[in-house]
């Protein structure tokens, strides 16, 4: 028996490394899957690595941005499974590089509605089916960047900000009701995405961009999404029943000290 037998599931961004690195967690782990993403042919090649594991597995294409998409697949999912047992919260953008004081607005209003906008949605359409159950949980993606700021990432940087104070606040007013709130914060993650910022950084030496960022943690390298999906899959489980309003950082130790 899983630690998760049997419990319905949604992941969003689930086409993505962490997403789906996560969501195989989830499936070893007995869960039954809901796989949302905007990318909808990654998301079905996802959705059929993880059924081949033998998980029962759903894939909705969707844009947490919008209410009534998000409305759409928690109701699908309710319909589906009988009830939503946890929400991995997790699609999201970064956005373009460049000073607060360059950064284009629609630029900025566009990563925070993902970010911001997509967090919160995926909570408020969630949460009322969790309430009528009695039970559930819910886990945000935040970022290293939620307690340090990031040079030429504004939006992301405040995004991730407020990804913990939503998290704080629901779980303030969800755990009277059974239901716990908790976000975790990567680090530098080993992600296509970081490949492709390191290539031009280090001219295209990507072994020694992930050695160079690896430094800023005591463990001394970055870390695979797989290690943020065995943390999500224990958030998620009732193993970690008394856990609830954390920001859990899963960085090799980055936040702890300053390296130099
Ligand atoms: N990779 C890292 O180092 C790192 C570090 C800290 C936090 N994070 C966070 O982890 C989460 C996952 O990131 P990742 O590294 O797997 O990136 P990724 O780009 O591989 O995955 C993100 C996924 O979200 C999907 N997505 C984007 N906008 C969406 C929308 N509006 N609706 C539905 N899906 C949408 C994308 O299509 C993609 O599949 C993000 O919230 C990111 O900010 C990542």
């Amino acid at each position: 028996m899983g630690t998760l037998q049997g419990k319905s599931i949604i992941v969003t961004g689930a086409a993505g490394a962490i997403g789906s690195a996560t969501a195989a967690v989830l499936a070893r782990e007995g869960a039954r899957l809901m796989l949302v993403d905007v990318n909808g042919e990654q998301l079905a090649a996802r959705a059929q690595q993880i059924a081949a594991m033998g998980a029962e597995v759903q894939a909705v294409r969707a844009d947490v941005s919008r209410g009534e998409e998000v409305r759409s697949f928690v109701e699908a999912t309710r319909r589906s499974y009988g009830r939503v047992d946890g929400l991995f919260n997790n699609a999201g953008v970064e956005g373009h590089i460049m000073p607060t004081w360059e950064y284009d607005e629609a630029e900025f209003d566009r990563i925070t509605r993902v970010n911001v906008n997509g967090v919160f949605l995926g909570m408020r359409h969630v949460i009322p089916v969790m309430l009528e159950q009695g039970s559930g949980a819910i886990v945000n993606t935040a970022s290293i960047g939620s307690e340090r700021g990031l040079a030429g990432a504004c939006t992301y940087n405040a995004s991730k900000h407020a990804v913990v104070g939503l998290t704080r606040t629901a779980a303030a007013e969800a755990g009277p009701k059974g239901i716990r709130v908790n976000c975790v914060m990567p680090g530098v993650i080993d992600t296509p995405l970081l490949e492709s910022v390191l290539a031009p950084m280090f001219n295209g030496d990507i072994a020694l961009g992930k050695k160079t960022l690896g430094r800023i943690s005591p463990l001394e390298r970055i870390g695979q999404p797989v290690e943020i999906g065995e943390v999500v899959a224990f958030l998620l489980s009732d193993a970690a029943s008394f856990v609830t309003g954390a920001a859990w950082s899963i960085d090799g130790g980055a936040l702890c000290t300053i390296r130099h």
